[in-house]
C-alpha cells in the first residue's frame, strides 16, 4: 500500500472511499466535515442528528455518495471520547477502519486527519498514526497460499489536509510511520514462517540480506566458531537438532567511536519441542514463534539504519531448534556458559535461557554498553499477563524507565515485574553454579534472574514476550498470529537515546 499527501479539501478527488473521524457526542459537523457535507445536502448532519452516527471508537458509518461527489462512499469512523483519544487510539481506529473497508473491496481511500490539537497530537503525530496503524493492521500473511484470498488489497491510502502549512509535517509523520510499521512487519514475516522455512540457516540468510538493503555490518558464527568462543549453554540446546545453529550479530554503527551502546539480543528458537522434555502436542506448533524475540531485533536494527540515530547497536541471535534425538542434551547434564558459569539441565525445556546465556555472554565481551533481551521466554509470564502486556526485568531502573516510555509510545503493553534476591534460592543447584529451572513459583521472575546472571554488571533489561508475540485473534492493529511486538519499541528506545544524548554525545 502507497500513503500519499495532498494539500486540498477532502472529497474533491476520486477516491473508492473516503474516510473521516468524529468524535462521540459532537453533535454536528464542523470544518472539514462540514464542507464536505454541504455536498451531501447534510447528510452526515441528518445521521448525527438521528443518532445513528454516535461516535463511539470504531464505529463506522457508510454512506453512499450517489454521484454528489466523485468519490463512491463516504465513511464515518467513530473517534470516541475527545478527552480520551491517544495516537494508539488513532492507531486501532485508523486499522478497523481500513480492514472494514478492504472487506467492501476499497482500494483508494482518503482520509483526513484526527485529532490534530487533541491532548497534545500534532499533525505529525497523527500522520504517523494513521501509516502505523493502516500499515500494521492491513498485513496479511499469504505467502504459502496458492490462491489468494477473495479479499483485495488497498492500494493506496491519501492523507488529504488543507492546510499546506502542515505538509511537511504529515509527510514526516507518515515516513516515520511507514518505516516503524514496515519492521514490524518484517519481524512479523519471520514469526508467521514455521520451522521448515525459518531455520538457523533462514534466519541467518534473511540476517543477511537485511545487512545488504541497510548497509549493516553482519556476521553469522558456525558451530566450529561457536564451540571456539565457549559458548556451551548455547551449543547445548543446538546439540539435539539435525538444522546447524547459527550465531548471528550484525551491527550499525551510528558514530564514529567503535562502541557498542547498546545490544539487543533476541532469543532464537526457530522451533521449540521442548527438546527431552518434549511438550505436549496441543498447540507445540505456535513454538514456530520462539524466535519472535530474535525476529524483532533484526527487524529494528533494519529500521534503526533508516533513521540513522548517532548510536551504536548491535543485534545479536543465537539460532537454533530445540529438538529432541539421540544427540540431544539430557536433564541433569550439566553445560558450561561463555562466562565460565556452570549450569545443570533440569529440564531441557527452559532452553531460552541457555541460548540467552551465551548472547549476553558475547554482548558482554564485545564491550555492550547496555543490554535489552527479548525472549519468548517463559509459560508463567502469560500466566502473570495474558497476551496483552510484555514483562519487563532489569538490574537498572533508570534504563527500564526509558524502555517502558518507549514503548508507550510505541503502544505495545509493557510491565515491570521484581527481580527481588530472595527468589535467586530457587535457580541454586548442588552440582553446578545454576538450574535453568526455578520451580513452579515466580516462573517469569526466576527465568529473568537466570538471565541477569549472565548480564552481570552490565545495565540490562529482560523483556519476556511469551504472551504478547503471538495472538489467537486480532485485536486493534495486531493480527492474528504475530504481533511483531516488540520492535517499534525498539527502534523508539535507540531513538529516544539519540535524542537525549546520554550516550550518543560521547565520542
Ligand atoms: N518457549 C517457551 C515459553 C513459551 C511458552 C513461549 C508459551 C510462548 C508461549 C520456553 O522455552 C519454555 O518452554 N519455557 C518453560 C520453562 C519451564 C520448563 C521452566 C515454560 O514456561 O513452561
Ligand atoms: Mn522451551
Ligand atoms: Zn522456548
Amino acid at each position: 500500500m502507497k500513503i500519499k499527501v495532498r494539500i486540498g479539501d477532502i472529497g474533491t478527488t476520486k477516491a473508492d472511499a473516503i474516510l473521516l473521524g468524529i468524535f462521540e457526542d459532537e453533535k454536528k459537523t464542523a470544518g472539514d466535515i462540514a464542507n464536505l457535507d454541504k455536498s451531501l445536502n447534510g447528510e452526515i448532519a441528518k445521521l448525527l442528528k438521528q443518532g445513528e452516527i454516535k461516535g463511539k471508537q470504531s464505529e463506522i458509518t457508510v454512506i453512499h455518495s450517489l454521484g454528489k461527489i466523485p468519490s463512491d462512499r463516504v465513511t464515518v469512523i467513530g473517534l470516541g471520547k475527545k478527552e480520551d483519544l491517544t495516537e494508539d487510539k488513532i492507531r486501532i481506529i485508523t486499522a478497523d477502519a481500513c480492514r472494514a473497508l478492504r472487506k467492501k473491496g476499497a482500494k483508494q481511500i482518503d482520509v483526513t486527519l484526527s485529532g490534530v490539537g487533541v491532548n497534545g497530537i500534532t499533525a505529525q503525530t497523527s500522520a504517523q498514526a494513521i501509516a502505523e496503524g493502516a500499515l500494521l493492521g492491513l498485513y496479511t500473511f499469504t505467502r504459502h497460499l496458492s490462491k489468494k484470498s477473495e479479499q483485495g488489497e488497498i492500494e493506496q491510502l491519501m492523507i488529504t489536509d488543507r492546510n499546506n502549512k502542515n505538509k511537511t509535517a504529515i509527510e514526516h509523520g507518515v515516513n516515520t510511520g511507514t518505516i516503524l510499521a514496515e519492521a514490524a512487519n518484517l519481524a512479523r514475516d519471520m514469526v508467521n514462517e514455521p520451522g521448515n522455512f525459518m531455520t538457523p540457516a533462514i534466519m541467518a540468510a534473511e540476517a543477511k540480506k537485511i545487512a545488504k538493503k541497510y548497509n549493516l555490518t553482519v556476521d553469522v558464527f558456525e558451530r566450529e566458531q561457536i564451540q571456539k568462543l565457549g559458548m556451551g549453554a548455547f551449543l547445548g540446546v543446538a546439540q539435539g537438532s539435525a538444522q546447524p545453529p547459527k550465531f548471528i550479530v550484525l551491527k550499525y554503527q551510528g558514530k564514529n567511536a567503535k562502541t557498542i551502546d547498546i545490544a539487543l539480543v533476541g532469543k532464537g528458537l526457530t522451533f521449540d519441542s521442548g527438546g527431552i522434555s518434549l511438550k505436549p502436542s496441543a498447540d507445540m506448533g505456535d513454538m514456530k514463534s520462539d524466535m519472535a524475540g530474535g525476529a524483532s531485533v533484526i527487524a529494528a536494527i533494519s529500521a534503526i539504519a533508516q533513521f540513522r540515530p548517532k548510536v551504536n547497536v548491535m543485534a545479536i541471535v543465537a539460532a537454533t531448534e530445540n529438538m529432541p534425538s539421540g544427540t540431544a542434551v539430557k536433564p541433569a547434564d550439566i553445560l558450561t556458559a561463555m562466562n565460565g558459569k556452570t549450569i545443570e539441565v533440569e529440564n531441557t525445556d527452559a532452553e531460552g535461557r541457555l541460548t540467552l546465556a551465551d548472547a549476553l555472554g558475547y554482548a558482554n565481551k564485545q564491550g555492550a554498553k547496555q543490554i535489552i533481551d527479548i525472549a519468548t521466554l517463559t509459560g508463567a509470564c502469560v500466566v502473570a499477563l495474558g497476551d496483552v502486556t510484555t514483562g519487563a526485568f532489569t538490574n537498572n531502573q533508570a534504563l527500564v524507565d526509558k524502555v517502558i516510555a518507549a514503548a508507550n509510545s510505541a503502544g505495545d503493553k509493557m510491565w515491570q515485574l521484581p527481580m527481588f534476591d530472595e527468589y535467586k534460592e530457587q535457580n541454586k543447584s548442588d552440582v553446578a553454579d545454576l538450574k535453568n529451572t526455578g520451580g513452579r513459583k515466580a516462573g517469569a521472575i526466576t527465568a529473568a534472574l537466570f538471565v541477569g546472571e549472565f548480564a552481570e554488571k552490565t545495565p540490562w533489561v529482560h523483556l519476556d514476550i511469551a504472551g504478547t508475540a503471538l495472538l489467537d485473534k486480532p485485536k486493534g492493529y495486531y493480527v492474528k498470529g504475530a504481533t511483531g511486538v516488540p520492535t517499534r519499541t525498539l527502534v523508539n528506545l535507540v531513538l529516544s537515546l539519540n535524542n537525549t544524548g546520554d550516550i550518543a554525545n560521547e565520542s
